[in-house]
């Protein structure tokens, strides 16, 4: 009977009750203050205020829980219930077309990038996950890319030789050899370390990224360069999503829309900020391309999309010229 009754207590014991909330644990790499960080806080706030207390959010930023590719298996596993990982970190699973957003010069507009993210091709992007057991709920922008280095960089034949820290997608990897660099795949988490003891010798990121991991403060020389786009995609476990009861769902997905709307009106401003305090800093040349020496970066550049159309898929690069009225020539 004794026995009887302490299974039956610890099975009580086990059962979540009524009043306890769904715990839902977002991962991610980036500091707290930058856009991601941001928009990640603002969804928690948003998501335990729409759904009364019923959800409760863990952000775990900086990866304080999980390390860009661990961050996926997690995700896989549920371990952890949202990440919203870099558009050039999808290829470990297998899906290689986020990495169109990785085509050099593709967008010189965020009102380009939208077209593309808020459209037809976005949605259906979203979609193809799902075979993959994972649910992609959202596009958040972070912004367009500087190279920074060790040495002055203005005309492409400046990255030659250089030792290049990318993230995981091979048409990342195309660029930089294109440019003559030598492209190697590290985890955003350890490239302040890399840098500081030379292991690489340059990488890229938008501002924000750059500042709040201060990288600038083991890097000689930024170039505003805007070659290139990184900006993220917020995923969920598809089961774990399937399983919230309906009215839970509904007010997620309110939280995720203000929260894209957020994330959305702010990043380009925090990229703007954090030149700004690159600047302020003092130690760290910021330089600007003209627009001679970008049309020079783009020319050598452009023939990184034909290679890797096989890869990504003709059809949604075409897809995704016609959203944004690309234009192939070279100036
Ligand atoms: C990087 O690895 O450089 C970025 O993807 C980090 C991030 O999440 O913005």
């Amino acid at each position: 009977m004794r026995i009887l009754l302490a299974i039956l207590l610890s099975a009580m014991t086990s059962l979540p009750s009524a009043a306890e909330p769904i715990v839902l644990k977002f991962s991610h790499v980036v500091a707290v203050g930058t856009p991601k960080g941001k928009a990640a806080q603002r969804f928690k706030d948003l998501a335990e205020k729409y759904t009364g207390g019923a959800v409760r959010v863990e952000v775990y930023a900086d990866s304080s829980l999980y390390k860009d590719k661990e961050e996926f298996e997690a995700l896989q596993l549920g371990a952890v219930q949202m990440i919203a990982p870099s558009l050039a970190k999808f290829s470990p699973l297998g899906i290689h077309s986020f990495e169109v957003f990785d085509l050099p010069f593709l967008f010189d507009t965020e009102e380009q990038l939208h077209r593309v993210t808020g459209g037809e091709v976005g949605r259906s992007l979203l979609e193809s996950l799902e075979v993959r057991g994972i649910k992609g709920l959202a596009f958040w922008d972070n912004g367009f890319k500087s190279f920074s280095a060790d040495r002055a960089i203005r005309r492409p034949q400046d990255l030659r030789g250089l030792r290049m820290r990318i993230q995981s997608s091979r048409t990342l990897y195309e660029q930089m050899r294109t440019l003559g660099a030598q492209p190697e795949v590290m985890a955003f988490s350890e490239v302040y370390q890399a840098l500081k003891a030379g292991v690489v010798d340059g990488t890229e990121n938008p501002h924000s990224n750059l500042f709040t991991q201060r990288m600038h403060e083991v890097q000689s020389h930024v170039t505003v360069s805007r070659h290139g786009y990184l900006g993220y995609a917020v995923l969920t476990n598809l089961r774990f999503w399937d399983s919230l009861p309906g009215r839970i769902r509904d007010a997620l997905e309110r939280a995720m829309a203000e929260a894209s709307a957020y994330a959305n009106s702010i990043a380009a401003m925090e990229n703007a900020k954090a030149i700004d305090r690159v600047k302020a800093f003092g130690g760290t040349a910021v330089y600007e391309l003209t627009a001679e020496e970008r049309a020079e970066f783009r020319r050598v550049l452009l023939p990184v999309h034909r290679k890797m159309e096989d890869r990504i898929g003709r059809d949604l690069v075409r897809a995704v010229y016609r959203a944004t009225g690309f234009d192939a020539t070279i100036d």
